[in-house]
């Protein structure tokens, strides 16, 4: 039993979706199953599991039962018929692109992400022999021009990392779904307890759940969600993987769906998780768990704090800009108002005045905030995005991310709103001292074109 919210959030799932205590014991916290493999009852009975004939555990690469209390409880909140838990973020990505396409296929995305994302898509993807196109999810006009008859998926995040952009998914998924295409979402910033892209009309959502499900930066984990909307029965052409006979595992894995099953993440399960590896260990998902139980309660109050920052900030001349939907102008303050009801989460950028010099002295000078290449962690964090998560990127790949040579990531965590407004504003007084020397400086260096002439 479990009441939600409007959104259909529950936050009595976050404590008990997925498990009853059960066994000997009862154990009111998952047990951590900490086992390679499972002792058979009989012979028959793994034939059976290698077969696909009955469902079980049989060796640990490919499911484990602490890992599968996650799995149903990140389904269960994000309102899916099934979840993967695997080893981190970027193994979400990877195992949840690739159950969808074959060689050949084309997939459109943001030109707003993670850096490792677009990594990914530019280099191992190519190499699985599926194309991408960036378009700006914000021009729908420019996002439907990118598709082709082989777009199989179209790729946002909900709130994109680092220049926290909310995505339009109502409409972003009526765009996939006229083209037949499959709506993932990755929704590592905003968490389910701020959005649920699948009841705005997402297929499939993603999770770097090392971030907000986590919440306490101590374990790397990914989640792929499978909303229920997509059924590739509707049309088999488009998703042969899915819908034709596989001959390795003797099934076919769309018939998993008149069962209630996602045959996308049987399939996605069976192959990728078993063939690379990337399996969630029994102790991370413990801890995944234990972050999840105050989901809801860290993300309203990260969310409230970093909007007041995000304000401060605004008025600080060394700031040239504030990337947050509060910021007069952005064209996702409707979407926020919304979707967003409880808020747009921690994860903000800012631009200073002086660029990466200015950025450099600002990093080195927070005392509170900690320098670290993460986001999501109850402790706030800092970065520069230009020469660490988005340094593989293309000049013009950053620039639609919206990173510039000045701007700092910050993600916002759980101490007092009045310490990390202090901290900040004293690394940027720091900051204001560089900066100004660096002005001082080019101003007193000679013109080179004047020197020239002054020569000749
Ligand atoms: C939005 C987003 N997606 C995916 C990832 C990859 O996740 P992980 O670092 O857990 O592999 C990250 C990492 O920062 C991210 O920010």
């Amino acid at each position: 039993m479990s009441t939600s919210d409007s959104s259909g959030y529950s936050s009595t799932a976050q404590t008990h979706a997925g498990y009853e205590p059960e066994g000997p014991h009862r154990s009111i916290a998952v047990p951590i199953h900490a086992t390679t493999a499972y002792a058979a009852e009989s012979h028959q009975q793994l034939k059976d599991l290698f077969a696909r004939r009955r469902d079980g555990y049989a060796y640990s690469r490919s499911g484990n039962p602490t890992t599968c209390v996650l799995e149903r409880r990140v389904a269960a909140l994000e309102g899916g018929i099934g979840a993967i838990a695997v080893a981190s973020g970027q193994a979400a990505v990877a195992v949840g692109i690739l159950g969808l396409v074959a060689p050949g296929d084309h997939l459109v995305a943001a030109s707003r992400l993670y850096g490792g994302t677009v990594e990914f898509f530019d280099d191992s993807l190519a190499d699985a022999g599926v194309t991408w196109s960036a378009a700006d999810p914000w021009d729908l006009a420019a996002v439907e021009a990118a598709f082709t008859d082989r777009t199989r998926v179209l790729f946002v995040e909900s709130i994109a990392n680092p220049g926290a952009q909310l995505a339009d998914i109502p409409a972003l998924a009526d765009i996939a779904h006229r083209h037949d295409a499959v709506l993932v979402v990755d929704n590592t910033v905003a968490s389910p307890a701020l959005l649920r892209p699948g009841a705005l009309g997402a297929d499939v959502v993603i999770h770097s759940a090392t971030k907000y499900l986590g919440g306490h930066g101590a374990a790397l984990a990914g989640v792929v969600v499978d909303t229920g909307r997509f059924d590739p029965r509707r049309c088999p052409a488009l998703f042969p993987r899915l819908t034709s006979p596989n001959s390795r595992f003797g099934v076919t894995f769309s018939d998993e769906y008149a069962r209630g099953a996602s045959g996308y993440l049987a399939y996605a399960r069976a192959k990728y998780l078993t063939d690379f590896g990337a399996t969630l260990p029994a102790h991370s998902a413990s801890l995944l768990l234990a972050g999840i139980e105050t989901l809801d309660l860290r993300m309203e109050r990260i969310s409230t704090t970093t909007a007041q920052l995000a304000a401060a900030l605004r008025e600080h001349p060394l700031v040239a800009r504030v990337h947050h939907p509060s910021s007069p102008g952005r064209p996702d303050a409707g979407i926020a108002r919304r979707d967003f009801p409880r808020g747009t989460s921690g994860v903000f950028a800012i631009d200073l005045v002086g660029g990466e010099a200015a950025a450099e002295a600002f990093l080195d000078a927070l005392e509170l905030v900690t320098l670290a290449v993460n986001i999501g962690d109850s402790r706030s964090l800092a970065v520069h995005p230009g020469s660490t998560t988005h340094c593989h990127l293309t000049p013009s790949q950053r620039a639609a991310c919206g990173v510039s040579e000045g701007t700092v990531r910050l993600s916002i965590g759980l101490e007092d709103p009045s310490d990390l407004r202090a901290d900040l504003e004293q690394a940027l007084v720091t900051a204001a001292a560089v900066a100004e020397r660096a002005e001082s400086a080019s101003a007193a260096e000679p013109d080179v074109r004047e020197l020239a002439r002054a020569r000749a």
